[in-house]
């Protein structure tokens, strides 16, 4: 079976409603949650989990950028380096704050937190728990959260968890925006300038969605523009660039020099990395907050040795140079792809007519350092059938609509790795230009309903076209 048949296959039934089918005496609480999912289920958004496909399958897809997953070199690596912990316990029996806290995983931190120029480094399950970790724990009553409005989902449920008093968000990358925000707090208490109260940036190197680095060095100026005296301090999620951007991967804080600005940097090792786990980088001071403070933390095992030891398995393939190859092949697939979509006459015109646009690549040629995330931006309904027009060319690119990106806005977001080629990308650009093609003509004979041939070929396996 070919991999979209089994994916296609996966979702209509994961899309098929439920609550119709329920009888009376199924208990209300499941009739409840299936009356819930069957409205997400109507607009074919509700997520499934999709079969596992094969390399075949050209990927824009995975969080696999460097490519040391598919290759098996941090399996390789790792495998090594359990073989180098010896007799070891499998489960760190206890949390950091009780047994758990064991030499190995404190020697991986030292190496980690001196790569990444910090001062500590705190290894915990994954990069979305580090989040919540890090607002639970440094946000004190009083203090403020401000982030920046395309925030990632776990920076949402840190602030949920935070007692922090106030809680607002900025305009996406906006340094104007930005000041508004602080300016308000220095006005709404007294304590932000004094110091008795703090404020919480929160920032994410490159936006997972808009696929833009952010203008980090602008940001740092507001906030010591309008708090001098270090209240405003900030915490950036580097989790897509981890590996990917800086020297050796280090991220955009490195890459900028601004270490020393930069109050906690969360670093995820589910991406670039290839393993799972999240990075606190951070001081001290902070670094006794989170044992004092975060129950994410210390009301949870400690990451096991063989977790511990892929993480390390990574960054020992980072810090030794070993990944900067692929780094530069992925800035170079990045810029091939614009070079092609703006020489592409079905993008161009597609573009042109409004159909899809594609913000990253303007004035690409003057960004040092492109962004693997690139958005093609449409209109809600119109990234679905993209996608199906992808998959069955083979290949993967995932559609975003609300609540992911703003209501109103859709895209398919292309992720480039170090295993796409240039032939690939040829293969990419050529199959969204026939995608838009397709759709400006049924647009042009009046036919607004009418859908392209891929989307019909999808819904005709659900028997409703
Ligand atoms: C911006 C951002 N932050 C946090 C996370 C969560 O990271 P992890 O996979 O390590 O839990 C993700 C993962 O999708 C992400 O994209």
């Amino acid at each position: 079976m070919v991999y979209y048949d089994s994916l296609f296959k996966e979702m209509l039934k994961g899309q098929e409603l439920q609550r119709p089918a329920m009888k009376k005496g199924d208990p209300a609480f499941f009739r409840r949650l299936e009356q819930a999912m069957d409205v997400h289920r109507e607009k074919i958004r509700l997520n499934v989990l999709k079969p596992r496909w094969d390399d075949s399958v050209l990927d824009f897809t995975t969080s696999d950028f460097l490519s040391i997953n598919r290759t098996g070199r941090i399996r390789e690596a790792f495998l090594k380096e359990l073989e180098r912990c010896g007799d070891f316990r499998l489960s760190a029996s206890g949390s950091r704050v009780q047994y758990g806290n064991y030499e190995y995983i404190l020697e991986v931190e030292r190496e980690i937190a001196a790569f990444h120029g910090a001062e500590t480094a705190w290894i915990c399950h994954s990069g979305f728990y580090a989040n919540i970790a890090v607002l639970e724990a440094v946000a004190l009553p009083g203090d403020a959260i401000v982030f920046d409005e395309f925030s990632h989902a776990s920076t949402g449920v840190g602030m949920k968890v935070s007692v922090a008093a106030h809680k607002l968000s900025f305009q996406h990358n906006s340094p104007d925006s930005l000041r508004d925000a602080l300016t308000s707090l220095k006005a709404l208490d007294p304590g932000f300038t004094t110091g008795e109260r703090s404020v919480l940036i929160c920032v994410e190197s490159l936006y997972s969605m808009e696929g833009d680095l952010c203008p980090l060095k602008e940001l740092v100026g507001v906030a010591k523009e309008v708090f001098p005296s270090g209240s405003a301090q900030f915490i950036i999620d580097e989790a897509h660039s981890n590996g990917v951007i800086g020297p050796n991967g280090g991220g955009l804080v490195q890459l900028l020099g601004l270490e020393k600005e930069i109050a906690v940097r969360v670093h995820m090792c589910s991406k670039a990395l290839g393993s799972t786990g999240g990075v606190i980088l951070c001081n001290q001071t902070v670094r006794s907050a989170l044992t004092q403070y975060s129950r994410c933390l210390t009301y949870s095992g400690a990451p096991s040795v063989p977790m511990v030891a892929s993480i390390r398995a990574g960054y020992q393939l980072l810090s030794s140079g070993q990944t900067q190859k692929e780094q530069y092949h992925i800035q170079e697939m990045v810029k091939y792809f614009f070079e092609s979509l703006l020489d592409d006459p079905s993008w161009q015109e597609a573009m042109d007519e409004g159909l899809i646009s594609v913000p990253l690549a303007e004035d690409y040629e003057e960004r040092a350092v492109l962004s693997h995330v690139v958005p093609v931006k449409m209109k809600p309904g119109h990234d679905f059938s993209l996608f199906v027009h992808l998959a069955m060319k083979n290949m993967n690119a995932y559609p975003m609509g609300y609540p992911v990106v703003p209501k109103g806005t859709a895209l398919v977001r292309i992720l480039f790795h170090a295993h796409n080629t240039k032939e690939e990308i040829d293969r990419l650009v050529a199959a969204v230009g026939e995608w838009a093609i397709e759709v400006l003509e049924l647009e042009r004979n009046g036919s607004k309903n009418a859908l392209p041939s891929a989307m019909r070929r999808f819904l005709a396996l659900q028997g409703t076209s």
